[in-house]
């Protein structure tokens, strides 16, 4: 995979970053964690690349931020790719562990890792893998929240530490820093340095951060269809 054959964009939103991926001989594209306030600048970058838009592909069920995953379905068309153990009402293609999410001549290929969320996957593509919130920069995502697990979480951080040391590492938060190698999280980040999962699982359950600050408004949104927020007056 040549830096002319992809398309690639990393997008922040906040602490939130997102992907515009794509095949650049057949100009088609896939949006990775859309950010809801981000909608447009996805739709604008789309145009100005003179591609089509394909699929928007959600990582896991966000609790911190909205999803523009149905906004984006409603308005463009678009499919919506989630795991298959989502609740979302939306999604078109529910994925599995080793399904390949084809764009053009590129594919990213589903790594099932529950933990963060039931429904947490990451995305492998050529030397690239897109994290979502189960591999952060220094960190992993929290298992404290709905749907989460330690036990699961460290059983996916270890199929993600079987994976090469020079794939590089794009997160769903840039708490830190936005891109990293695998290697350099298996050798510095914290959680992939803990040895035992007696310790990782104690470490993981003990702390209690504070709650994402939108989480009732995003779960909400996140899991229910485009209608409800219409008939509420939030919609598009
Ligand atoms: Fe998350």
């Amino acid at each position: 995979m040549s830096g002319n054959e992809i398309l690639f964009e990393q997008i922040r939103s906040s602490g939130c970053l997102s992907y515009l991926i794509g095949c650049a001989q057949e100009k088609v594209c896939v949006v990775i964690d859309p950010e809801i306030d981000k909608t447009d600048d996805y739709a604008s970058l789309v145009d100005f690349l003179g591609a089509k838009l394909l699929y928007v592909v959600d990582t896991h069920t966000h609790a911190d931020h909205n999803s523009a995953c149905k906004l984006m379905r409603e308005r463009y068309g678009v499919k919506v790719v989630m795991h298959r153990a989502t609740d979302a009402p939306y999604v078109d293609v529910r994925v599995e562990d080793g399904d390949e999410i084809r764009f053009g001549q590129q594919a990213l290929k589903v790594i099932y890792t529950p933990g963060h969320t039931q429904d947490a996957m990451c995305l492998l593509w050529g030397d690239r893998i897109f994290t979502g919130d189960t591999l952060l920069i220094g960190g992993c995502g929290r298992t404290d929240l709905p749907g989460g697990s330690a036990e699961q979480q460290w059983d996916s951080l270890r199929r993600l530490e079987a994976l090469g040391n020079d794939l590089r590492v794009y997160p769903g938060h840039d708490y830190r820093e936005a891109v990293s190698s695998l290697g350099d999280e298996k050798q510095k980040n914290p959680r992939l340095t803990i040895q035992s999962r007696d310790e990782f699982i104690h470490f993981m359950t003990s702390r209690h951060p504070p709650l994402p600050r939108k989480i009732q408004e995003a779960l909400e949104w996140n899991r229910t269809p485009i209608y409800r927020q219409r008939g509420q007056g939030e919609g598009i």
